[in-house]
């Protein structure tokens, strides 16, 4: 079994220079977002999910960027609105939301 159910990483990277990257769309106020909302919810932890930051992911053209492991399954994402429907519909329902998927 897995430490984690699952594992989201949000890429946070941004150009010193503020020139690319997925902070550049506010992936680290978002992340705080996603990670409180886990918490306050009571899933964050051992045995069940953990919300943590990255450096870039690779996918910089499509991010924001977010990944999910073990699902390997990548979304991007603009505002709270779609980081609630990635932990009611994902990480709670266990149904992957179509609409925000990386292909
Ligand atoms: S900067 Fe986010 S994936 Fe590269």
């Amino acid at each position: 079994m897995s430490y984690y159910k699952r594992h989201l990483f949000f890429c946070t990277y941004q150009a010193e220079d503020g020139s690319e990257g997925c902070g550049r769309h506010g992936s680290a106020a978002l992340h705080k977002y996603a990670k409180q909302r886990v918490q306050d919810l009571g899933l964050h932890g051992p045995d069940q999910y953990r919300i943590n930051k990255s450096s870039c992911l690779g996918r910089c053209s499509e991010g924001p960027t977010v990944v999910v492991y073990p699902d390997n399954v990548w979304y991007t994402y603009v505002d709270r609105e779609d980081i609630d429907e990635i932990i009611d519909e994902h990480i709670i329902n266990g149904r992957e939301v179509e609409r925000l998927k990386l292909k």
